[in-house]
């Protein structure tokens, strides 16, 4: 290969790289990929009812320029790692895939506490407080490390499409043997939350006021039981 066709590469790449820069979210992309790699080789995989920590520091990219704490657009890009981490060591996400599923958020609902600030390290905890037919319902709580100080909380509805949740869970908890001390199956299904039960009634709400507005429908494909 001579001189000039190096040259013709080299420029090539760079200029696709820099129109990736200009399409795409890179970062999130880079970011998306290590942690399931980095899930995948170093985390032990772990229980449908575990709860995970998934680390973060409020970066200069990250800040309100007048106030220098966390903006309230990355609480959420933090939360897709944390839950993306969490449904890989699980195998949920694995398994979700296989069988040519999707899993999309559904809902969020979030409440600020205190700011977290720029440097500061936090941990985000994850855990699924429950599920049902067509969703499964995470909490989540952003904890500064230094004083364990819950920032923030969030709940979050996780819709997996073209998939019997319940079904899929039932599944996990009996593969898992989550034992209690008699050796029974602790839980077939978690009792429902208060928080997670006002907010699906919320969203029923919400939905059934948009609907009732006669504007043009979305549906998303739900899974019929018989
Ligand atoms: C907020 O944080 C996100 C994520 O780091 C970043 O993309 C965005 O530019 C930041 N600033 C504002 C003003 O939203």
């Amino acid at each position: 290969m001579d001189t000039e066709t190096i040259y013709l590469i080299v420029l090539a790449i760079v200029t696709c790289w820099l129109i990736s820069y200009w399409v795409l979210d890179n970062h999130w992309f880079y970011r998306a990929l290590i942690c399931v790699i980095h899930t995948l080789l170093f985390k032990k995989k772990i229980n449908i009812l575990d709860e995970t920590h998934y680390y973060g520091i409020c970066w200069t990219t990250d800040i309100d320029i007048w106030v220098f704490h966390m903006n309230n657009t990355k609480y959420f890009r933090e939360l897709d790692f944390a839950r993306t981490d969490f449904l890989v060591r699980t195998r949920i996400f694995q398994h979700v895939r296989k069988k040519k599923g999707l899993v999309v958020v559904g809902s969020t609902y979030i409440r600020y506490r205190r700011f977290i600030k720029v440097f500061q390290i936090f941990k985000i905890s994850t855990r699924i407080v429950y599920w049902d037919k067509n969703s499964i319902y995470f909490e989540h709580r952003f904890i500064t490390v230094k004083d364990q100080f819950v920032c923030a909380i969030a709940y979050v509805k996780q819709r997996i499409t073209n998939f019997d949740v319940e079904e899929m869970m039932k599944q996990f908890v009996d593969k898992n043997v989550v034992m209690n001390e008699n050796g029974n199956t602790v839980v077939d299904k978690l009792p429902i939350p208060a928080e997670i039960q006002k907010m699906i009634d919320l969203d029923e709400e919400s939905s059934a006021k948009l609907k009732s507005e006669n504007l043009p429908q979305v549906v998303l494909q739900t899974v019929e039981t018989t």
